[in-house]
C-alpha cells in the first residue's frame, strides 16, 4: 500500500514539529508547511540529522492563492493530501480597547481564514480518493474566552463551527473534520507572554504544569489513524484539566 501524505501548516513551529515527527513515526510521508524559508530549510536539515525526511512546502496560509499554489506543488510532487493538520498560528494580543484594526486582520487571517483557504485547496482530491482526515489545532482560549485575545478566541472558536459544518458535508465520503483544542503548551507562542502573567496561568492548570507539543501530537496521530474514522466534527480538549465543559 502507497505511504498517505500529511500536510502539517506551520510544521517547523514547536507544536508543528511534534506533529510531524509523530505522524513520521507512524508511517506518514510529511510535508511541513512553512512561511519562513531560512528557518524551514535549517529546520529540515536539523530533522534530516535527527533521522526525519520531511518535505517543506511554502504557503502563507492567511492568503488563498498561496494555498492554491502549495497544494499543486505538493500535488504534483507526492500526490493527493490525505491528512490535512491545520496548525499554524499567530497571537497578537491586546485588550479590545489598545486592539489595532490590523492585530484582529491579521489573527482572523492567520489563524481562521487559513483554514477554510487550506480545506478549501486539499478537499476535492480527498472526495475523489473517498478518504481524508482533517484536524484543527484551535485552544482552549476559543473555549473559554481569555483577557487580551479577543481575535485569538474569535477565530479559535470559528474554527469550531466550521469543524461541526464541514464535517457533516464529507461525513458520508470517508473524511473526518475534527478539532484539538489544547491548553498552554510550551512552545514559543507561551513565551509572548510576560513571565508574571504566565506563571499565574501556570498556577490555574490542576496538572500544575504546561503541556508538552508530544501531548499535542500524540491526539492528532489517534485522529489521523485510518480506524479513527468514526470521530467526525468532535473537540478533544488536550489542556491539563484547566477548562472542564
Ligand atoms: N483579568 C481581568 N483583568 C485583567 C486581566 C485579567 N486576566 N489582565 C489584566 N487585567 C486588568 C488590569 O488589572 C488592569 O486593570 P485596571 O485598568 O483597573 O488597573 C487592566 O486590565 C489593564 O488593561 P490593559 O489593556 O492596559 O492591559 P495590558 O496592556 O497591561 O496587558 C495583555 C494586556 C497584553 C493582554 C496582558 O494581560 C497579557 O499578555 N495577558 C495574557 C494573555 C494570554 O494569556 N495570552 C495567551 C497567549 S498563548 C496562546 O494564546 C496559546 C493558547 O492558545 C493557549
Ligand atoms: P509556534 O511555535 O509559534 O508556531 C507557529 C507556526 O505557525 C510557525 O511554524 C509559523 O511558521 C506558522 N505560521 C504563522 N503564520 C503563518 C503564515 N502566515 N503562514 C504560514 N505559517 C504561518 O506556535 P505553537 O505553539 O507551535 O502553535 C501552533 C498552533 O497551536 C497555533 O495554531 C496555536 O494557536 C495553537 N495553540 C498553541 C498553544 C500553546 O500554548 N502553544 C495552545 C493552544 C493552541 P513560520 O515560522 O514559517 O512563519
Amino acid at each position: 500500500m502507497s505511504q498517505k501524505i500529511a500536510l502539517v501548516t506551520g510544521g517547523t513551529g514547536g507544536i508543528g514539529t511534534a506533529i510531524c515527527r509523530r505522524l513520521a513515526d507512524d508511517g506518514f510521508k510529511v510535508i511541513a508547511g512553512y512561511s519562513n524559508a531560512e528557518k524551514a530549510e535549517r529546520w529540515q536539515k536539523t530533522q534530516q540529522k535527527e533521522g526525519y525526511d520531511f518535505g517543506i512546502a511554502y504557503a502563507n496560509v492567511a492568503d488563498f492563492e498561496s494555498c492554491q499554489r502549495c497544494y499543486e506543488e505538493i500535488w504534483s510532487q507526492y500526490g493527493t493530501v490525505s491528512v490535512l493538520v491545520n496548525n499554524a498560528g499567530i497571537t497578537r494580543d491586546a485588550s479590545l480597547r489598545k486592539m489595532a484594526p490590523e492585530q484582529w486582520n491579521e489573527v482572523i487571517q492567520t489563524n481562521l481564514n487559513s483554514v477554510f483557504n487550506l480545506s478549501r485547496v486539499c478537499l476535492e482530491a480527498m472526495l475523489e480518493q473517498q478518504y481524508g482526515r482533517i484536524i484543527n489545532i484551535s485552544s482552549i482560549n476559543g473555549q473559554k474566552g481569555q483577557f487580551g485575545q479577543t481575535n485569538y478566541c474569535a477565530a479559535k472558536a470559528g474554527m469550531h463551527g466550521f469543524t461541526k459544518a464541514l464535517a457533516q458535508e464529507v461525513a458520508s465520503k470517508g473524511i473526518t473534520v475534527n478539532t484539538i483544542s489544547p491548553g498552554y503548551i510550551a512552545t514559543d507562542m507561551i513565551m509572548a507572554v510576560p513571565e508574571e502573567i504566565r506563571e499565574q496561568i501556570r498556577q490555574q492548570i490542576p496538572v500544575k504544569r504546561f503541556g508538552k507539543p508530544e501531548e499535542i501530537a500524540r491526539t492528532v496521530a489517534f485522529l489521523a489513524a485510518e480506524d479513527a474514522g468514526f470521530i467526525t466534527g468532535s473537540d478533544l480538549s488536550v489542556n491539563g484539566g484547566q477548562y472542564m465543559h
